[in-house]
């Protein structure tokens, strides 16, 4: 019995859904913790290319995907998701937690009218309302997925919370009606539909880890936007972190063996918010051109910059990583000399930890240790010893600085472009 669990350790999009998918092959179960349809993770298998925002990555490998408890849903995009899979030849074996949040249509609006009110001060949300539904959680106002299947629960909650949405709506000047009729309909419609797979999916959870099953647990976004140990407020609204695994599935966190962290070989970010290594030149348009660096969600481009070891190691220390994989090493082919961030310069001090005052990282500078680049990576390398010297020279930095072995290099977007180390 195993219970793995991978985590991105940079702002997102560190290359999640290839990780699970290749580590997918051991598990019996792959279990999706937090966020919701802001995350996306892409899965490549041959020429086939799957983009799932919801569904749990390991059901492109035939394994049991387990909503989590964690995870806010929008019922719509979920049975939009299962519909497209089942249309490519894959019918996802899929379980709801009957606990997970309910993305509400009031929520998506909310979100876009928070985003507008802020102005030149906003996050740069992803616009799927995964703020208002976890302020909805937090403060107990939130419909649940067991709530789709009860139509008696469902009215009387919405008799309780549309007025209240209703007053916000008029100080945001929101046009919009919520028709509570048409939205109990239509929320009881998507019950009906999701109800196969609603279940108490921590009791299943629990007594797979008891009979013996292996468990990937999937991280969305990453450390750099979790809500507390992000760049606040320019974060997402979950626990990203290693943390957030048991709050989101009910796994006690003695159970957890291996602990995952995603390192993408350079940084990107989409949305607002202060990226220390940001690189506003020919070598960012180097990296967003080779890395084809867009949004998977929204399709906004990503903004890129050199690796930030200073990000890396605060992310190992919060969730403990037992293990590191580097993706993405390919796009820094061709590049004369690469670089890595290993401290800040803040103000006249230089420092090693990530500050928590947003104005403060704003005015931090990175120090940064250079290496030569290197021409290619020769797509078929399959050991550590076949990339060049100069690309193993960067990836044996990245682990003597952290003191967490590496596990998996990534050179491609394909399931069998991975180093096994
Ligand atoms: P996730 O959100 O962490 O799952 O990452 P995304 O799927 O949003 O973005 C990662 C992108 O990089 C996807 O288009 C992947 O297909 C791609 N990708 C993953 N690993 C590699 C790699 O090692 N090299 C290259 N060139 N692309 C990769
Ligand atoms: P995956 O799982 C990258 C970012 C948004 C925005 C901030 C808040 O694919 O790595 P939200 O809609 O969550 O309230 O937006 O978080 N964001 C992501 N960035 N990858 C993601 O997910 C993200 N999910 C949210 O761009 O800056
Ligand atoms: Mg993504």
């Amino acid at each position: 019995m195993t219970v793995n669990l991978v985590i991105g350790t940079q702002w997102g999009d560190e290359g999640k859904g290839k990780v699970v998918d290749y580590y997918s092959k051991d598990a019996d179960y792959v279990v999706r913790f937090q966020g919701g349809n802001n995350a996306g993770h892409t899965i490549k298998v041959c020429e086939e290319v799957y983009k799932l925002h919801l569904t749990p990555s390991g059901v492109i490998q035939g394994k049991i995907g387990v909503i989590g408890n964690g995870v806010v849903i929008d019922p719509e995009i979920l049975i939009k998701e299962i519909n497209d899979l089942k249309n490519r030849g894959i019918k996802p074996k899929l379980l709801i937690s009957d606990r997970a949040n309910i993305i509400m249509p009031y929520h998506k609006i909310l979100d876009g009218a928070e985003e507008k009110f802020l102005g030149d001060k906003k996050i740069g949300t992803t616009g799927r309302g995964i703020g208002p539904c976890y302020s909805d959680k937090i403060a107990r106002n939130g419909i649940r997925a067991i709530d789709l299947t009860n139509k008696e629960l469902l009215s009387k909650k919405l008799d309780v919370i549309i007025p209240i949405k209703e007053r916000i709506f008029r100080a945001y000047e929101i046009s919009e009606k919520l028709d509570k009729k048409i939205i109990l309909e239509k929320y009881l419609g998507f019950g009906c539909q999701l109800k196969q797979y609603i279940s108490q999916t921590h009791i299943e959870l629990n007594k797979a880890i008891k009979s013996g099953k292996n468990i990937l647990l999937e991280g969305a976004q990453g450390t750099m936007l979790d809500v507390d140990f992000g760049t606040y407020p320019f974060t997402t609204s979950s626990h990203t972190i290693a943390g957030g695994c048991s709050i989101g599935t009910g796994i006690g966190p003695r159970n957890i063996d291996e602990i995952i962290g995603i390192v993408k070989a350079y940084t990107t970010r989409v949305g607002e918010g202060p990226l220390p290594t940001e690189l506003l030149d020919k070598t960012g348009e180097h990296l967003q051109k080779n890395g084809h660096e867009y949004g998977t969600t929204t399709n906004r481009p990503r903004r890129c910059g050199w690796l930030d070891l200073l990000v890396v190691k605060h992310s190992c220390m919060i969730s403990d990583i037992t293990k590191l994989v580097i993706t993405k090493l390919d796009v820094l082919n061709g590049l004369d000399n690469v670089k890595i961030c290993t401290k800040y310069k803040l103000d006249s001090k230089e420092i090693e930890y990530f500050p928590a005052n947003i104005e403060d990282v704003k005015k931090c500078k990175p120090i940064y240790k250079e290496f030569r680049g290197w021409d290619q990576i020769k797509p078929d390398s399959d050991s550590l010893s076949d990339l060049p010297a100069e690309a193993q020279k960067y990836v044996k930095y990245i682990e003597k600085e952290t003191k967490i072995p590496i596990a998996l290099i990534s050179i491609g977007p394909g399931r069998t472009e991975t180093i096994e180390i």
